[in-house]
């Protein structure tokens, strides 16, 4: 399971990435837009520091406008995977861009139908959002199982990116049903590390090797 970190702050991402243990990074313009800062030095530098796929949105809605745009963000960086919005004109551009060689993310994925027009139009990752159904009542993770059984069925190589996470329970679940890749908030990444039980015993082998200390290694008392 390949771990993204979805955000566009490259503190966060430095700190995540020295960890060994972060693949790629999502972005989108709401994330973007927090920083601050011109966009295309942004996005290059995210490349530059995580050193795999980086995913940058196009804002147009038109098709010829999103291949243009999709062409000159693969430009940016050779870590650049173009995001593009699940609306028709989004699939027409992805499918253009995908013929290309790019590699195209389709996000705002709510249905297992929508993810199905997806990979037939040659996204190289679907990104379900599982947070914001949630929000509405609907179970996230069940959209997660529906489009993996039918990426199955048909062996299509588009991958599952699990988006909109916000919790350790959401990467459970994705783990568990297979899913690709998930993309994760600093906030739910930093989560994963903790356990009480961890800090607990790691506190008592301590006190324990403390104690015991003159015995167990009594040249370092000495020294
Ligand atoms: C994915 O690529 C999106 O950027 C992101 O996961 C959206 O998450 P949100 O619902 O927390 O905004």
């Amino acid at each position: 399971m390949k771990f993204f970190l979805d955000t566009a702050n490259v503190e966060e991402i430095r700190q995540a990435t020295s960890l060994g243990l972060i693949d790629g990074v999502t972005t989108n313009p709401s994330l973007v837009a927090k920083e601050g800062r011109p966009f295309d030095e942004l996005i290059h530098e995210i490349c530059e520091v995580v050193q795999g796929p980086v995913s940058a949105e196009v804002v147009s809605t038109e098709a010829n406008a999103m291949i243009k745009e999709g062409r000159s963000l693969a430009e940016i960086h050779e870590h650049v995977v173009v995001k593009c919005p699940l609306i028709r004109e989004g699939l027409k551009a992805t499918r253009v861009l995908a013929d290309e060689g790019i590699r195209v993310n389709v996000t705002l994925c709510f249905s297992p139908t929508q993810a199905l027009l997806a990979a037939k139009a040659g996204a190289a990752y679907i990104s379900p959002f599982v947070g914001r159904l949630d929000d509405i009542s609907y179970d996230g993770m069940d959209l997660i199982g529906q489009i993996l059984a039918i990426y199955q069925n048909y062996g299509f190589p588009t991958e599952v990116l699990v988006a909109s996470i916000r919790h350790p329970k959401h990467i459970l679940d994705a783990a568990l049903m297979g899913a690709d890749v998930a993309t994760l908030p600093y906030k739910a990444f930093d989560a994963m590390f903790n356990h009480p039980l961890t800090d607990k015993g790691l506190a008592a082998f301590l006190a324990d090797w403390e104690e015991a200390r003159e015995t167990v290694a009594p040249e370092a008392v000495e020294a």
